[in-house]
């Protein structure tokens, strides 16, 4: 026990010198203030300047004639197999999209989606290595993804600042994405839902998948980064309302522990961490206790998680949103 707490606070220490790593982002757990320097404007000289520095854009992708990097796709004309730049060659790829997908891809949708799910379409002749830029090390915002998609579209495709501020449903949904992992300080959602699934989707619900140990998570967004990162390193600091842990003892020795999930004048119900549901007859117990300060949900869950993995899931969490709740 001692032992599985101590490992807990190892990782939390992982956790925070990550965060201290990337900097900002430990004002942004703490609910501290918002940087006021390195704002970037939503131009495409904005975007100019994070493409060649900060979006670390180059170090992988020249553009034309600039830049010597050329593992990726230049993003500008270049050679045969590139014929068009990236802003005109987007509205090639919004087609492609649309056709493969059946829903209307505008030429921004493409270049949000190229940053937003890089993995969504890969240009033919390359591997899905494009780097996650919302996640670390390089972080970008919203804004910045903003600036280097219009710095993209200037790139021989028609500028659309509207378009970029307000996109239609497939762009606002990227960067519903992008904000999440902002706010959960930077992580991949991607790999956070592979994670998620490994971890933990035999105790909880998600988009009606899942198993109903613990508390829906659907909505879990609502509750705040705090939140859901203490719940993941410390389960037992605030019990769910509803999901207290109990345990029965029958009279012959038995002994169940489980979550309450119904009871009646003559029985009780259980669902064990296993997910295994019992029925057990109150006439047959010697006792039902309510386990304060305990809970179902496992302490050692982050062993098995890198401190990546973690920022990720919570990244992933922090995108689970429901729909009534006004999807923007
Ligand atoms: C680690 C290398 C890497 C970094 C960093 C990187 N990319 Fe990429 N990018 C790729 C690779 C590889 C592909 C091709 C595979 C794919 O389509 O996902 C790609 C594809 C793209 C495409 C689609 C091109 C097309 O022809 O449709 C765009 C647009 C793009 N990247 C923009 C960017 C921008 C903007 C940045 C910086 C904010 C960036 N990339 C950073 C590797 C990278
Ligand atoms: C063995 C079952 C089990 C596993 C595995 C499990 N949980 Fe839980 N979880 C629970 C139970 C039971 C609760 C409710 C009791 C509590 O508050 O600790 C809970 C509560 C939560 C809550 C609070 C939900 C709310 O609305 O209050 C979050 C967030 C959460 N879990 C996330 C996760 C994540 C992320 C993973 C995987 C890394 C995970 N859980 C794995 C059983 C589990």
């Amino acid at each position: 026990m001692n032992n599985a707490i101590g490992k807990v606070f190892l990782f939390l220490l992982l956790v925070l010198g990550t965060f201290l790593l990337i900097g900002n982002t430990v004002t942004n757990l703490t609910g501290g203030e918002k940087k006021a320097s390195g704002k970037v404007e939503i131009s495409p000289e904005g975007g100019e300047s994070i493409f060649w520095g900060k979006g670390r854009c180059f170090t992988c992708h020249s553009l034309g004639d600039e830049g010597s990097a050329v593992r990726c796709p230049n993003l500008g004309q270049f050679g045969e197999k590139f014929l068009m730049p990236i802003g005109e060659r987007a509205s090639e790829r919004a087609i492609e999209r649309s056709e493969k997908t059946g829903k209307h891809y505008t030429a921004t949708d493409y270049l949000i989606e190229s940053l937003a799910k890089p993995d969504a379409y890969i240009v033919d002749g390359y591997k899905n290595e494009m780097a996650i830029v919302y996640a670390p090390p390089i972080s970008l915002n919203l804004d910045e993804i903003k600036a280097v998609i219009s710095y993209l579209q200037s790139q021989g495709g028609d500028m659309d600042m509207d378009a970029i501020n307000n996109p239609g449903e497939i762009g606002q949904k990227y960067y519903a994405r992008i904000e999440a992992a902002t706010a959960a300080g930077g992580g991949d959602p991607g790999n956070g839902e592979e994670m998620y699934i490994d971890n933990c989707i035999d105790c909880h619900i998600l988009k009606g998948e899942g198993d109903e140990v613990g508390p829906d998570l659907s909505n879990i967004s609502q509750k705040g980064l705090k939140f859901i990162s203490e719940s993941i390193l410390f389960p037992a600091k605030k019990i769910t309302e509803g999901y207290e842990t109990y345990i029965a003892i029958e009279k012959d020795g038995r002994k169940h522990v489980g979550v309450k999930t119904s009871e009646t004048a003559t029985e009780v119900e259980l669902i064990k961490a296993t997910g295994e549901a019992i029925t057990l007859l109150k006439g047959e117990l010697k006792e039902i206790t309510l386990d304060k300060g305990a809970s179902l949900m496992p302490v050692d869950l982050t062993e098995a998680l890198t401190v990546k993995d973690y920022q990720d899931i919570l990244a992933y969490l922090m995108m689970q949103k429901q729909a009534a709740d006004g999807e923007r």
